[in-house]
């Protein structure tokens, strides 16, 4: 049984000033096996991340993904969610520091808030920014395989090509689905006009990567063999084709303009010991501008390293930590599709994909069932979960998809702070900050607690009171 935090009700309880640490006995397995109340779930091996120290026994937990696929997991996806402000960013950024020491790549898709910026340039690595005349990102970009392909052998190269322009095709289709596009996914004739044209673009600039612009003008212009996939000309042409060139002219234009119509002006060194996309200057411009730079920006990642890989170029392994998670669900169908294709990567190679969310609510915020089933394959890709403080409504939906014990769950709920955002007053921090379940699917699961090293809190420090004081000094 887990006190609260206000501790045992009743006659001499409350809180209690002194902490007793308790005392922690030791034994065979065999004998302490009968003592089943004092149960406790094996510990985990001591590879990979260091987390902090197990609550209830004190032994060193850590927590390694990428080691233990094929031996304690299947996969190395990671699921962590808790109450904002518990410590789940600081969590993921001390993995990702971790696996770049082990010669991962560390790949921040899309950074929301910023905050990867200064522990990727302090790793050495790159950070790309964009947004508001800071740089742009080209949807279609083809990453370094441009620069490969005309010297590729003529059926790898065709082949090449045809995941290629599949590739261009869904992230213009993400794009456009947005509230800033069509505001719908594109029907089939129009995703047929779309492969077409994509092409007719690709085809007219050897060596480069086509531009939505460049799309656009090949709609505008219906050359011939666009007219005859679509099987129309004159006024029946202008009327297939109206709505996705309006979609595509949305996205050069309007809240959009300035992102994601040009060439990508600085690409992703995926040399470097880290990289990431910093999106922060388009929170500015509202959420649906936030999910769009996050589904043109994923899917760029997604597409630089998937050609590189595919002509021998990267050979490392990843680390890819999806924060800020429920804001790409709640924008709607595209990012999941997004998302989707980002986990595929680690399916046959051993990308360490980490998903940061808030609820179980979020992935079920998404509006047809389709989506929602993706975005649960999702989650249920990921083997191991880390559950932070969170409310007991929470477990109970937690609880349909892992098997927690009462004991887990009241060990959770324990940690949880009583506001619903659990955010930070000015003389209070997260009560739960920094404990973290570590469960791998439905063995018991292991609790820790992570204390940040001062080179750490200086790194991952996202506390609003801080940050604005800090502003305020400057
Ligand atoms: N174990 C810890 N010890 C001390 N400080 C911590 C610990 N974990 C996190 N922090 C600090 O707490 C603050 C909030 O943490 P973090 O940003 O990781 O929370 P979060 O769960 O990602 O929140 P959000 O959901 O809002 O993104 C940060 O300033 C971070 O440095
Ligand atoms: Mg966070």
């Amino acid at each position: 049984m887990f006190a609260g935090r206000l501790g045992w009700g009743g006659r001499f309880g409350g809180r209690a000033v002194v902490e007793d640490a308790g005392t922690v006995h030791t034994g065979p397995t065999t004998q302490v096996g009968g003592l089943y109340p004092f149960l406790l779930g094996t510990g985990l091996p001591p590879h990979g991340v260091p987390v902090g120290r197990d609550v209830l026994t004190g032994e060193l937990v850590c927590i390694d993904p990428s080691g233990w696929t094929g031996r304690l997991t299947t996969n190395p996806g990671v699921w962590v969610m808790s109450q904002p402000g518990a410590g789940k960013s600081a969590l993921v950024k001390r993995i990702c520091l971790v696996y770049v020491a082990y010669g991962h790549l560390m790949c921040v898709p899309a950074d929301v808030k910023g905050e990867y910026s200064t522990l990727v340039r302090e790793l050495g690595g790159s950070v790309v920014r964009i947004g508001d005349g800071l740089g742009r990102i080209n949807p279609l970009d083809s990453g370094p395989l441009k620069t490969r392909l005309s010297s590729l052998p003529g059926t790898e190269r065709s082949a090449l090509l045809d995941v290629l322009t599949g590739r261009r095709l869904e992230t213009l289709g993400a794009l456009l689905s947005t509230r800033n596009g069509l505001g719908r996914a594109p029907n089939e004739i129009e995703r047929s006009a779309l492969n077409t044209a994509v092409q007719l673009a690709a085809d007219a600039v050897p060596g480069a990567d086509p531009i939505i612009p460049d799309v656009i003008a090949v709609l505008r212009q219906a050359p011939e063999p666009l007219r005859a996939k679509l099987a129309a000309a004159g006024n029946a042409y202008l009327a297939l084709t109206r709505s996705v060139i309006a979609g595509l002219d949305n996205l050069c234009d309007g809240p959009l303009k300035g992102m994601f119509d040009g060439p990508t002006s600085v690409p992703l060194d995926l040399d470097a010991p880290a990289v990431s996309v910093d999106i922060s200057a388009l929170r500015a411009r509202g959420n649906d501008v936030v999910s769009a730079g996050m589904i043109a920006t994923w899917a760029y990642t997604y597409s630089s390293i998937d050609s590189a890989r595919s002509i021998g170029l990267m050979n490392r392994k990843l680390v890819l930590p999806m924060d800020e998670m429920w804001r790409a669900l709640r924008s709607g169908p595209g990012l999941v599709d997004a998302m989707d294709s980002i986990s595929r990567l680690n399916r046959t190679t051993d990308d360490v994909a980490v998903y940061v969310t808030h609820s179980l609510l979020d992935p079920e915020s998404l509006p047809t069932e389709e989506d929602r089933a993706k975005a649960r394959g999702l989650m249920d890709r990921c083997d191991t979960w880390v559950i932070g403080a969170s409310t007991e409504e929470e477990l109970q939906r937690v609880t349909g998809k892992r098997a927690l014990t009462e004991q887990e769950r009241m060990m959770i709920s324990s940690w949880s702070s009583a506001t619903s955002t659990g955010l930070d007053t000015s003389d209070q921090v997260h009560p739960g900050r920094g404990k973290y379940l570590i469960k791998l699917g439905n063995r018991p699961g292991v609790a820790a607690a992570m204390s940040l090293t001062a080179t750490e809190r200086r790194l991952y420090h996202t506390d609003r009171n801080t940050l604005e004081h800090e502003a305020a000094g400057r």
